[in-house]
Formats: C-alpha cells, structure tokens, sequence
C-alpha cells in the first residue's frame, strides 16, 4: 500500500500539472474544480488550497464551491460511482424501488460505498433523462428505464470494466 505522504505528493504534482493550463480567471473556477475531481475522483485538501491560491481566493470560498455542488467530492469514492435519479419524474416511474433495489444487491445505503471499495451508490437529482425514467449514471453514462435486473447488468458490466483497468 502506498505511503499516505507519497500518495499526497503524487497528488499535488498532479493537481499542479493540471492547474498549469487553466486560466486564473473567475468564471474558470469551478472548472478547475471539476479538472481535479474527473481526474482524481475527488478534490483533496491539497487541490483546495492550490486552487485558493491559484484564484486568490480563500480556502473556505473553494470549500464552499465543493460542498455547494453535489458531484463534486472532498473524499475518495469507490472505482464506480452509481447514481440513482430521486427527482420528481423518476420518482413517479419508481425510482424509490429502483433505489431500494440498488441498496439491497449492493449491500450499502445510498451515500455509501460498497466494502470492496469498487462501488459508491449515490442519489442524484435530474441526470436530464426525465423522458426515460427511471435514470441511473454510471460514472459518466446516463441510463434510461432502468429495471431492476437491468441495474444489475449495468453494474456488473460496470464493475468487470473496472477490474480490468486496475492492477
Ligand atoms: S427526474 Fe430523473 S432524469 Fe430527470
């Protein structure tokens, strides 16, 4: 396992790699935010306080743009983040079962992550696929009409995927 102190260098190195071509103006913040969060899967203290300088703002500002948006995160997740949509249009195509379906295979509560570490269930709000609810993201693909069994394949495919790009 990596040393802690390691892995934070590894991550500020790569947090600075990635701040290199990012303008320092405002309206470049937040994607800055998301640069370090696709890549990473999370923005760690280290980003937060980069970013602060890099802005010249100050570390609670930044802390406050992570937590305001949801997909943003300050702690690693799982390999594969699956969100279930709980927004209006889901709900009445039966998100709630989706969900509880979702809590039962996986074994975790939504906003937990499974004990392997290979999948964070989440819920979400509108992935913008109301016409085909009951929707679920995975990682970055939108799933319409989800069924039960359907959520099942979508997840082992997801988690076979990911087993092959770890070590
Ligand atoms: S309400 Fe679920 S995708 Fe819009």
């Amino acid at each position: 396992m990596a040393d802690p102190r390691e892995l934070q260098t590894r991550e500020q190195r790569e947090v600075d790699a990635l701040l290199a071509g990012v303008p320092r103006e405002p309206e470049h913040l937040l994607p800055a935010l998301q640069l370090v969060q696709a890549r990473l899967g999370y923005v760690p203290e280290e980003a937060i306080r980069t970013i602060a300088e890099a802005f010249n703002r100050s570390r609670a500002e930044v802390y406050g743009v992570v937590t305001f948006y949801h997909d943003l995160r300050l702690a690693p997740v799982g390999d594969t983040v699956v969100q279930v949509c709980m927004a209006e249009a889901c709900q009445a195509m039966g998100c709630r079962a989706l969900a509880e379906h979702a809590h039962r295979h996986l074994g975790v509560a939504l906003g937990h992550t499974t004990s392997d570490g290979r999948v964070h269930l989440e819920a979400t709000y509108c992935l913008g696929n109301c016409a085909l609810a009951p929707s679920i993201r995975i990682g970055d693909v939108v799933h319409g009409r989800v069924t039960s069994p359907r959520f099942d394949a979508l997840v082992a495919t997801a988690r076979s995927a990911t087993r092959e790009r770890t070590p």
